[in-house]
């Protein structure tokens, strides 16, 4: 599969707060192809995060256009584009950001019923993907009854939920313990080897060896 699954063309972010100009991202030209486990690094501060926020389509560029699959995603629709996000987009950020209220599995529910997936089989699906994240005995748990690393593999399967082609992931382990980032690690391999492609941002060397390509980000621009 050499397909590019994400293409960007002069990405340019820049915020303005009052008179001053953030200049986040100066014009980024990459292309992936498809089913890759890509590294996104960087000194903090330099771009990483609002370029996958633009890769995502959480947030619009100021200048440029970001592909997906083909599709401009730039041109889009708000709603369009949360439709987008919802099927083909897993995320996964440092903060796990799981709904408190909810367990495990109706997290993933959530997700789910977003995207339109009929309730019977959301439930289905719930319960197969945290087996597969080894928390077959969590489904039930609320987040605050679960470790930093059982979180972030709630996460993980949610972000896995509705079978996106990419899973974007900022610093995901990096408010883990090593135990739990190993939990975490495993879950994210496992992902990858049905051929997904996965970009994480992270300043762990060990995740970053097994990448088959580092993007270095350095004041908004690629550097190597
Ligand atoms: N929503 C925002 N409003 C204003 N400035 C922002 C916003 N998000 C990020 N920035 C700024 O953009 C730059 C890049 O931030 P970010 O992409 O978060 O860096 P990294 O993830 O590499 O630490 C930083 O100077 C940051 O302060
Ligand atoms: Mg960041």
């Amino acid at each position: 599969m050499n397909d590019i699954i994400i293409k960007t063309e002069n990405l340019t972010k820049t915020y303005s707060s009052g008179k001053a100009l953030t200049h986040a991202l100066r014009g980024i030209d990459l292309e992936m192809p498809a089913g890759r486990f890509f590294c996104i690094t960087g000194p903090s501060g330099h771009g990483k995060s609002t370029l996958v926020h633009m890769i995502g389509g959480l947030d619009r560029p100021t200048e440029g256009r970001v592909f997906i699959g083909g599709d401009d995603i730039t041109a889009l629709s708000n709603s369009a584009l949360a439709g987008l996000r919802a099927k083909r987009i897993g995320f996964v950020f440092q903060f796990f950001n799981l709904l408190q209220n909810l367990t495990a599995a109706e997290n993933l529910e959530a997700a789910m019923m977003f995207a339109g997936v009929k309730e019977k089989r959301q439930k289905e699906k719930a319960k197969e993907l945290l087996a597969m994240l080894g928390l077959s005995d969590k489904i039930n748990a609320k987040p605050s009854e679960l470790s930093g690393g059982q979180q972030q593999r709630v996460a993980i399967a949610r972000a896995l939920a509705n079978d996106p082609e990419i899973l974007l992931m900022d610093e995901p382990t990096g408010n883990l313990d090593s135990e739990s980032e190993a939990e975490v690690l495993d879950a994210l391999f496992k992902f990858h080897g049905k051929g997904k492609t996965v970009i994480i941002v992270t300043h762990n060397n060990e995740i970053a060896k097994k990448a088959e390509k580092i993007y270095r980000i350095k004041d908004g621009r690629i550097v190597e």
